[in-house]
């Protein structure tokens, strides 16, 4: 029963380069099947006819789509591929008396599109049974008439088409009257009541008669009708339509009572037997509802509105009837003639909204799908995308349109669009309707975070306290959501080997940088950081921003005085030479402050002397100076208190004592013998001198010689001493470190002064050589002989020094031709003795 033509599916590929795919593909399926189906019943399976796959049918959304809008009659099992009956489908309805009944359909897949052209041929089902106008047909006739005498009967109208219409009529078996059937020139099948034994009114005035009519369906279906005949006297003739056929075209936009025409028919008798009434004789139901006539004058008018799309031709058959119940009939026909009354409907198919923002050009946002409900040129439709947004419409297949991307999307800068299509067809006038739709564009990960500044750098005092913030990071990432979150972290890296991480921490929400530690400008002045900032995307971005930390310096430490010792306790005291002009030079202070710049600018005052206006001292330089020549009355001994200040804010001081005499020989002090007495090689001489003499006197006289010898020789020393100033190493401070840059006494000034004042050295000292082993392994300490030589000139002093590094009994001078003898004795003494440490 099932007539499937396949026409093989035509698949045709066109790339551009701004269309991803345009793809058309077209396959027409048809299937017959008949009218009236339960609703569910299967109509054929349009997967397998078209070689779909019938497991994507769902993810390409497939669905059946109707022409113009129209009811949809079936709908497609995306599970199966069965094209199933959605809706009651009464062909009659559809097609009212066309001999084929088709409806279309179209098969729409998504993904790429395609659309399949479904053709569904409706069979006509004998479900209709042939009816008459009426009930009861009136038939008045003359008893004259003759045998054979024909009268044209109602004909019976039977929705069905073909064999399933009328085929034949039946008569209730009777004395008088037989029917003869005859077919129209249209198709339809008509009887006549044919007179077959004269009537006799006074034996019988009145006849009921029942007329079927009968289909030809199987099982055929019929209809009856009572014929009522009165015999009469007399005799007429039948009315006649002055046309056999009227044609009539109307606009579809005809207004209601609009007259279509007027039919008219002419009875040749006179009077009450030229009264002519007409009716319809055939007419489907829908023209019934549309048409109206009236029945004197013949008039036919419009009630209801007409619509070329849903019905464009209507074929009505008028009978026109004298009083007698004689008829005759004619045919009207009315085409209606489309007006453009439709705008075109703009369907939105489907759309991917929110479009991600990396989406390529030409990327399909959505399928739109225009639909006019006129014909020809009034449903011809243009689409088109109004504004300046990256966006076009690419037709696709028939009235379909693509919208798709022509432009990169960038959500930063617009993060939604209003796109209005516009739609027109080319009616005239055109008639168009616009559509918005509203597409959001969704964010993708694709900006690092980027620092306000291309790098920071934070001042921090030293002395901070841990915990206290040094500067703020700032980073922006125009991001959505986590996609723009920003978190901060160091790059881990090592500061002067250490982690930086304990130096600073960051906080990972604010950017804000926190030290973790105090600092010491005098052990670090500046580090770098490098803060990251990454986003919580996935994948994430980051970036990264150097920060230099610089570290303040404060006032922090005070002067340190490296000569004279500032305990006070030392025995340095300076030689006064009493011949000592003004402005010679007498001593020199020398003091250091590790701090830096001003804090580190040391000034030196006096605060007390015993004879005031004696002695000065250089604010800046710290030498102490003669103000005047020394005379006799000038006391021997002379106290000098100085303090060594710094520039800092507060600044920060300490004090020192210098002690003078004015001497040319130390012998002339005893009470200063004894101070210079000290240190363990004096003891150790003394336990010698004693050991000597109790171990044996044999030596005696040779240690006595010792003896003397040494006190000449010190003598001899004191003798040379010219006041030149000694300066200990041990003096030095421990780890003491130069500050590089920013000193006013230059640093090598202060280490050079030292050693080069030592040179004329006293007989006791433990002088060691001016070399690093004296020196703070420290290697920014800096240290150069031509700063010894600029310092030459002044003390004079500065050339062979005599630092050799002597130790303990050695230190003693004697005789070296005595040593040999000496030798054994001091071995056993070092033994006896441990030496003293
Ligand atoms: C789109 O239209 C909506 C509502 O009509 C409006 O709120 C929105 O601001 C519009 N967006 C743009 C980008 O014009
Ligand atoms: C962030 O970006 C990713 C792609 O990089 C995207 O998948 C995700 O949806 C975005 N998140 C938000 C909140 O927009
Ligand atoms: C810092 O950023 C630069 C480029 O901006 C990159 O080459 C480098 O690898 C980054 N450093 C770290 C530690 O991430």
């Amino acid at each position: 029963m099932e007539d499937k033509r396949y026409s093989a599916a035509a698949l045709t590929l066109g790339f551009c380069l701004f269309v991803v795919a345009a793809r058309s593909a077209f396959g027409d399926v048809s299937y017959s099947f008949p009218e009236e189906m339960k609703r569910g019943s299967v109509i054929g399976n349009v997967a397998k006819d078209l070689g779909l796959d019938v497991n994507r049918l769902s993810a390409r959304k497939a669905r059946i789509d109707t022409e113009g809008n129209r009811k949809r009659y079936c709908d497609i099992n995306v599970n199966t591929g069965e094209l199933t009956v959605a809706e009651r489908i009464d062909r009659e309805e559809i097609c009212s008396d066309a001999v084929s009944c088709v409806l279309h359909c179209e098969l729409v897949l998504e993904g790429p599109l395609v659309l399949h052209r479904i053709t569904l041929n409706i069979d006509d089902v004998n479900d209709n049974f042939p009816s008459f106008q009426r009930d009861v047909i009136k038939i008045e006739l003359s008893e004259s008439v003759v045998k054979g005498t024909r009268f044209r009967l109602d004909e019976a109208h039977d929705a069905d088409i073909g064999i399933n219409t009328v085929q034949n009529y039946h008569l209730q078996r009777n004395e008088y009257f037989i029917v003869s059937v005859h077919s129209n020139t249209d198709g339809g099948v008509y009887c006549e009541l044919v007179l077959d034994k004269e009537l006799d009114r006074e034996q019988q005035q009145e006849l009921t008669l029942t007329l079927t009519a009968v289909d030809g369906g199987t099982p055929p279906r019929s209809g009856t009708v009572v014929i009522h005949v009165t015999v009469l006297d007399a005799n007429d003739n039948a009315p006649v339509f002055s046309q056999s056929v009227y044609k009539v075209s109307l606009p579809e936009n005809s207004p209601l009572n609009t007259v279509v025409l007027t039919v008219s028919a002419t009875d040749a008798d006179e009077g009450a037997n030229g009264e002519i009434t007409y009716d319809f004789s055939r007419i489907s139901d829908k023209a019934r509802s549309i048409f109206s006539l009236d029945h004197k004058t013949g008039r036919v008018k419009i009630i209801k509105s007409l619509d070329y799309e849903e019905d464009s031709k209507f074929e009505i058959r008028i009978q026109a009837m004298d009083s007698f119940g004689l008829k005759s009939d004619t045919k009207l026909s009315v085409s209606v003639t489309d007006v453009n009354d439709n705008a075109p409907v703009i369907i939105m198919k489907s759309i991917h909204s929110p479009i991600p923002e990396d989406a390529l050009i030409g990327a399909e946002v959505g399928i739109i799908n225009v639909q006019d409900r006129d014909s020809e040129k009034n449903g011809q439709v243009h689409c088109s995308v109004q504004q300046s947004v990256p966006f076009k419409l690419v037709p696709s297949i028939k009235n379909y349109y693509s919208l798709v991307t022509t432009g990169e999307l960038d959500r930063e800068l617009v993060s939604d669009y209003n796109i209005t299509i516009t739609a027109s067809d080319e009616g005239s006038p055109p008639l168009s309707s616009s559509k918005t739709l509203h597409l959001s564009v969704a964010d993708v990960n694709d900006n690092p975070p980027v620092f306000e500044e291309q790098s920071y750098s934070a001042h921090v005092k030293e002395n901070n306290k841990a915990g206290s913030s040094v500067c703020r990071v700032a980073a922006r990432d125009p991001d959505w959501r986590q996609n723009g979150t920003v978190v901060y972290s160091l790059s881990p890296s090592d500061v002067s080997g250490a982690p930086v991480s304990s130096f600073v921490s960051i906080n990972g929400d604010t950017g804000v940088l926190h030290a973790v530690r105090s600092f010491d400008y005098e052990q670090l002045k500046s580090f770098k950081v490098l803060v990251l900032a990454r986003d919580n995307g996935s994948p994430p971005l980051s970036s990264n921003v150097s920060v230099s930390v610089w570290i303040g310096d404060e006032n922090d430490n005070s002067p340190q005085i490296l000569y004279p010792s500032p305990e006070g306790h030392s025995f340095m005291t300076e030689m006064v030479p009493k011949a000592a002009q003004s402005g010679s030079l007498v001593s020199k202070v020398i003091a250091v402050d590790a701090d830096s710049g001003q804090n580190a600018w040391l000034s030196y005052h006096m605060v007390k002397a015993t004879e005031p206006g004696l002695f000065t001292i250089g604010e800046h330089s710290g030498e102490i100076r003669t103000q005047r020549d020394i005379s006799e009355s000038d006391h021997m001994k002379q106290n000098l208190v100085l303090s060594v200040r710094d520039n800092g804010q507060p600044s920060l001081s300490v004090t020192c004592t210098v002690y003078l005499l004015i001497s040319d020989n130390l012998a002339e002090l005893p009470e200063l013998k004894d101070m210079s007495y000290e240190e363990s090689s004096s003891k150790l001489t003394f336990y010698l001198i004693i050991a000597l003499v109790s171990v044996s006197t044999f030596f005696l006289t040779f240690i006595i010689i010792v003896l003397a010898v040494r006190f000449c020789h010190r003598r001899k020393s004191r003798l040379l001493f010219d006041g030149a100033v000694a300066i200990p190493s041990a003096y030095l401070p421990p780890n003491y470190a130069e500050v590089e840059g920013a000193g006013t006494l230059r640093s090598s000034y202060n280490y050079d002064a030292y050693l080069t004042t030592g040179s004329r050295t006293s007989d006791f000292k433990f002088i060691t050589s001016y070399s690093d082993r004296t020196l703070p392994a420290d290697p920014t300490l800096k240290k150069t002989h031509a700063s010894v030589e600029d310092l030459e000139g002044f003390d004079g002093a500065g050339n062979d020094s005599q630092f050799a590094g002597v130790h303990g009994f050695t230190t003693l001078f004697i005789p070296p031709c005595l040593l040999p003898l000496i030798y054994p004795f001091i071995q056993i003494i070092n033994e006896v003795i441990p030496e003293k440490e």
